[in-house]
């Protein structure tokens, strides 16, 4: 049997909102080798990022449904406490780099050390040795090993984001969540962060999980790529499979809408707007969008069916062809 560093099985996840729950991640199953990249793409608001709460443990308190199975390296870490969540798998197995990392960092504090604080903090390793593990990230990560003294403003947005990098890979992780780590840069450094990322993926043999709605990005880096509407995956695959041929409708108009060079052929877009995930329609999330919907799509909501290559399709149009 291969083994996985994840798996994740029928993950939910609802927040309690003024209008009532609002599920932001429903029926949520993939898993992960070790080394492997899977691409999470969609658009916003379709719960890529609550997903990746969800798998750190790290919910926010008007959460109203959390359930399912997240099985890091063989155990469940939703039947573990807090405290030893904390002491074996947040951050030492499981890392995250948040959307928006670059912009938290603390202004007032050397980025070296913010990258050696949790050494200093949590596993009481002397300042010392903590900065020169530090220095090591940093030049893992490509940064001049002198810029651990540097403040946040001294550094720029592709520097910063290389050191929430390093801050995530402080403690060894075996999976790193990556949400958006390139949306804030311009294309030129976005290049280089991307290759820094093939890089760290191959020496560390790190599993990632790498959150965008560019797809363009997500082809660029990941194995298998799964395409998320209205908090559920709709395709899930290898991306030589996915990419160049989409199977389910909203997977197919999304990647369709992807630019390039000088075509005569008009760019796809979908009609509608996303779902109200309070109200979320019946049956398909997708079917009030879906050029293909006939009458089954708006009572039930689709199973997933596994086609050839083991690609993973929420459609109808796919019932008995697996
Ligand atoms: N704490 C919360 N309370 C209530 N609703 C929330 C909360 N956090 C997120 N949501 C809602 O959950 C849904 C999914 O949000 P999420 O941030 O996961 O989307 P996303 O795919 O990451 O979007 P983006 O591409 O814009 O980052 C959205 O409708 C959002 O408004
Ligand atoms: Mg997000």
């Amino acid at each position: 049997m291969e083994s996985y560093v994840l798996e994740v099985e029928k993950l939910n996840l609802a927040y309690r909102t003024l209008r009532g729950d609002l599920l932001a991640v429903n029926d949520v199953s993939f898993s992960l080798k070790p080394g492997e990249t899977l691409g999470i793409v969609g658009e916003s608001g379709c719960g890529k990022s609550s997903t990746a709460y969800a798998l750190m443990k790290m919910v926010p308190s008007n959460t109203s449904i959390f359930t399912g199975k997240i099985i890091v390296d063989g155990e469940n870490i939703m039947e573990m406490d807090d405290a030893d969540l904390r002491k074996k798998v947040r951050w030492k197995k499981i890392s995250m780099v948040f959307q928006g990392a670059m912009n938290s960092l603390n202004p007032v504090i050397k980025v070296g050390f913010q990258v050696a604080e949790p050494l200093i903090v949590h596993d009481n390793v002397p300042k010392n040795e903590a900065l020169e593990r530090a220095k090591e990230l940093f030049k893992l990560v490509g940064l001049p090993q002198d810029f651990i003294n540097r403040y946040p403003h001294e550094l720029s947005g592709g520097m910063k984001q290389r050191v929430v990098i390093a801050m995530s890979l402080v403690l060894n992780p075996k999976i790193l969540i990556l949400d958006e780590p390139t949306s804030a840069l311009d294309v030129m450094i976005q290049a280089q962060i991307m290759n820094m990322l093939k890089d760290l993926r191959k020496s560390l043999n790190l599993s990632i999980i790498f959150i965008t709605h560019d797809i363009a990005l997500a082809s660029d880096l990941c194995d298998k790529i799964a395409v998320m509407y209205g908090g559920q995956i709709m395709e899930l695959g290898a991306a030589e499979q996915v990419l160049p041929d989409p199977k389910h409708p909203y997977a197919s108009k999304l990647i369709g809408s992807i630019p390039t060079l000088r075509s005569e052929k008009k760019l796809d877009f979908i009609p509608g707007a996303p779902p109200d995930l309070v109200n979320p329609p019946t049956g398909c999330r997708f079917n009030p969008r879906c050029p293909y919907r006939f009458e089954l799509c708006e009572k039930e909501t689709p199973p997933i069916y596994i086609l050839d290559g083991g690609r993973q399709v929420r459609c109808f149009l796919y019932k008995g062809k697996g």
